[in-house]
């Protein structure tokens, strides 16, 4: 059968995705954009498109019988339970020693992400992006991305008296005490939404316990911003539960092999298409596992031995402390962050107050700390069992630890309390066996030049995740998000 040609296609409709798409339909290229997961745009039989994080069901997990919380335990008690298998919201993608969160539907992370937007401190950015002229991303690219997200901050004076945030104030309280930094986080919640919520007026979503399985209300995904932008173009095309397994050279252009899906993961359908240029934005892990299988194929030869490699974790890690009773956090509890305790040019840990929201007073203090962990893996092609595999150990997690305790160890001193002990599984205190935050695989000005283009095939480009080389000191959309503008302006400007 004769196939379909595309001027370019975009593998992912994540933050690299769809500022991709949305420049090049806005200088006048058509865009095939193809996506495994769902469309997430039709509610399901309870009237709602997304379900909460208190009761999971089929919509929460991708291809999954049991769901598998990040936070697994409560009291001690496993909280996991049985779902049908279908092709859900969040991937707990588990390799050997970690398991990596991923959104997967059109809007990628943003469907299932806290929605924290946080540009790195300027003095920072060396660490992340060597090889970038910072004066162009904070100048140009930083405020682009932060304009097509949609970020803003809480009010201020709204977070002092609102009970949703009481988890965050008492964490203020402890930071301040113990001598850090505490700093409001940017989020790209609609904050007067949320204060329409806690007023009774609007239909609750982030005062409702929805974040990890998607919003209902509130949140600027990107299906409401760069991607809806993106369609109101008329250039772009979206193909849902379609995943790609391929891309050869055709003559100067390049054949993409895709897998229909249907809503229980079964291959409905193979289809191929040509596009003269392809555009890899399947985020860190999924861009990386098709470049290290088609390099170890041979079906893109020219690929570099870097393809695979600088992979990090963003240095996440997760704990829980123990307040005293006159210290509850509150039963409401707004599952979108606003705060940070900064303790990263001491100690190398950023630290996020992060909600428990139970709808129950849990007397605890939660946080996903960010740090500078030093360990990087890499992706190799397991030919025998004929997939991907990633040498991230456990114990590589360890100065993560180490550097989230420079934080916790002193709080839990001074205020005389103690880690919790049953979050995570009978008396672990450390949440180290996952990621929200995979980075890096085909880092910028090594598998790709500068500005994203893979070294020995021209026309094909990474433009996500895994550009960066494994840790951007906070939270990583803003600048996953930053960097793909400033490289499909100079794509644009000079490839096209
Ligand atoms: P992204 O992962 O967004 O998109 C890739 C897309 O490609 C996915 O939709 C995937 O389904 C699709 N895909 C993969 N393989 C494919 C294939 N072979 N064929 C077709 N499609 C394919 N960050 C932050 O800055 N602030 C925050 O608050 C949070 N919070 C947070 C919470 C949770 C639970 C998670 C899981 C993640 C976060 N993050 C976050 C991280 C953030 O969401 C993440 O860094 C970005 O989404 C990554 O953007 P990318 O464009 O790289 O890929």
């Amino acid at each position: 059968p004769a196939k379909a040609n595309v001027p370019a296609l975009v593998i992912g409709t994540g933050y690299g995705g769809a500022v991709a798409a949305l420049r090049l339909a806005q200088a006048g290229v058509d865009v095939h954009m193809v996506e495994m997961g769902m469309a997430w745009d039709t509610p399901g039989p309870d009237g709602k498109i997304f379900c909460t994080t208190t009761s999971p069901d089929h919509r929460s997990y991708w291809l999954r019988t049991k769901t598998k919380a990040p936070l697994n335990y409560f009291l001690g008690f496993p909280i996991d339970r049985d779902i049908s298998r279908y092709t859900g919201i969040l991937d707990a993608e588990e390799f050997g020693g970690i398991t990596v969160y991923q959104g997967r539907g059109v809007g990628g992370g943003s469907l299932v992400n806290g929605g924290m937007a946080v540009t790195p401190k300027r003095q920072h950015f060396a660490s992340v992006l060597p090889s970038v002229n910072p004066d162009e991303m904070y100048d140009v690219y930083y405020p682009r991305a932060n304009a097509g997200l949609g970020v803003g901050l809480i009010d201020p004076a709204w977070f002092e008296s609102t009970a949703c945030y009481q988890y965050s104030r008492v964490g203020r309280k402890h930071a301040q005490r113990s001598g850090f930094p505490w700093t409001f986080v940017p989020d790209v919640y609609d904050w007067d939404y949320m204060k329409q919520e806690a007023a009774g007026t609007a239909p609750k979503s982030a005062l409702a316990g929805e974040i990890l399985y998607g919003n209902n209300h509130g949140k600027k995904s990107l299906q409401k911003t760069y991607l809806a932008q993106a369609r109101a173009t008329g250039r772009v095309t979206i193909s849902p539960l379609h995943r790609v397994t391929s891309v050869t050279p055709a003559g100067g252009a390049y054949t993409v092999t895709m897998e229909q899906l249907d809503t229980s993961g079964n291959v409905v359908a193979v289809k191929q298409v040509t596009a003269n240029r392809v555009f890899f934005a399947a985020g860190s892990v999924g861009t990386s596992k098709l470049l290290v299988k088609l390099k170890a194929t041979g079906a893109l030869p020219g690929l570099n031995d870097e393809v695979g490699k600088g992979w990090g974790d963003n240095g996440n890690v997760m704990c829980g402390r123990a307040n005293h009773l006159w210290d509850p956090t509150g039963k409401l509890q707004s599952t979108i962050p606003c705060s940070g305790i900064d303790n990263w040019d001491a100690g190398g840990a950023f630290a996020e107050v992060a909600p428990l929201p139970t709808g129950i007073e849990t007397y605890a203090s939660f946080y996903l700390s960010i740090t500078r962990n030093p360990y990087r893996a890499q992706f190799t092609w397991n030919a025998a069992a004929g997939k991907v595999e990633l040498n991230w150990q456990t114990a590589w997690k360890q100065p993560s630890i180490t550097m989230a305790k420079t934080i916790f160890d002193k709080i839990n001193s001074k205020e005389g309390t103690i880690y919790r002990t049953d979050l995570f599984g009978v008396y672990k205190i450390w949440g180290d066996h996952l990621t929200y935050h995979p980075l890096g695989g085909a880092v910028l000005n090594k598998a790709t030049d500068n500005y994203g283009r893979l070294h020995g095939h021209p026309g094909l480009y990474v433009i996500d995740g895994a550009l960066i080389p494994g840790n951007t000191t906070v939270n990583p959309f803003v600048t996953i998000t930053a960097l793909a503008e400033r490289n499909i302006e100079r794509i644009i400007a000079t490839d096209l």
